[in-house]
């Protein structure tokens, strides 16, 4: 039987943080030798929230080295851009006639981000951003997607589209499946919120030795846990997430420590610092060839982009041949 098939994808913001790592790409990297997977840049679903393009290119080689340095393989699961391959935007045109105003209006998601941001008029693009999501999966004909919660609706709304269009001008479409990311959410350094870039608490993936132990130092922990010898809170502090996540074979130790007062913040980051640089180290090493050879990264999309243009074009054919056009 053929494998399922994956779709993934990220907007690119710039360089990845170990939230990224943690809530997708080391799903993703398991998954491509699972499924044929696909890896998407959604470079398009940038500007409905944003129009300065002046660092999508930078940010696009940044995001790409850091799935490379990950050990994301794109001979195996090719890397491409929503812009570079047309068909996106003609599916996502077709789809549009299928989904109602209403019907997009009540995504969650959406309303979220309206009342977070503060938004009070929204752009027709930023409204269909999950119909151009779908056109993004079923070009490829995506089985499944893998996903944290925020996008599930999303996933949803696919299903939707797709089942729509199998009714009505016969079946093209699978309805792909999320695949929920468990560990989906790295507390940020303030220990007030998820990791983001935007609220300048992340740890990079490209960060040196260094620089992760500038960041940690300062790192928000148990804020009732005031001289060493206080017992401390594991459950509440960040720091101890990221050793759940990075350091699994000493996290026994260090909640009993931390809770009988016994291990003082300052040690129990440098535990930790010692292990993200652990789990860091490879990817440092990995990421020079890349950043000392451009042409390969741009060599790696354009070889992605051809790949998934042959697929979106038998897609759209199918389409037009269902639809009657042409
Ligand atoms: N909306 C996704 C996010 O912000 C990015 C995305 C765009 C995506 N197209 C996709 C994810 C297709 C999965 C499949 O995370």
């Amino acid at each position: 039987m053929a494998k399922k098939r994956v779709l993934s994808g990220m907007r690119p913001t710039g360089k990845l943080h170990i939230g990224h790592y943690v809530g997708a790409l080391e799903n993703w990297i398991k998954l491509q030798n699972e499924y044929e997977s696909y890896h998407l840049v959604a470079d398009y679903h940038v500007l409905t929230t944003d129009l300065d393009t002046s660092e999508i290119y930078q940010n696009t080689i940044d995001m790409i080295i850091d799935w490379l340095a990950c050990g994301l393989e794109p001979e195996k699961a090719p890397f491409f851009r929503q812009s570079q391959v047309k068909e996106h935007s003609e599916l996502y045109l077709i789809f549009n006639m299928l989904m109602t105003k209403a019907r997009l209006e009540r995504n969650p998601t959406l309303k979220e981000q309206i009342r977070d941001l503060n938004m009070d008029n929204i752009t027709i693009g930023y409204l269909s951003y999950p119909i151009l999501q779908a056109a993004d999966i079923l070009l490829y004909k995506g089985n499944a997607v893998p996903v944290g919660e925020d996008q599930v609706p999303h996933v949803e709304i696919t299903r939707e589209v797709a089942r729509k269009f199998n009714n009505v001008f016969g079946d093209v479409f699978p309805e792909p499946e999320p695949l929920l990311t468990r560990f989906s959410r790295l507390p940020g350094l303030d220990g007030d919120s998820k990791m983001s870039k935007s609220l300048n608490n992340t740890i990079l993936l490209s960060d040196s030795p260094d620089n992760v132990w500038q960041k940690l130092k300062k790192a928000v922990t148990d804020t009732q846990k005031v001289r060493r010898n206080d017992p401390g809170r594991p459950d509440v502090c960040l720091v101890f997430t990221y050793h759940k996540k990075f350091n699994p074979n000493e996290v026994e130790n260090i909640e009993k420590g931390c809770k009988s007062g016994e291990l003082g913040c300052v040690d129990c980051k440098k535990m930790c610092n010692d292990k993200i640089n652990e789990f860091l180290a490879p990817l440092l090493e990995k990421r020079i060839k890349y950043e000392n050879d451009i042409d390969l990264v741009k060599n790696i999309l354009a070889e992605g982009e051809t790949k998934a243009r042959v697929i979106a074009s038998t897609t759209m054919a199918e389409v037009r041949e269902k639809m009657k056009l042409g």
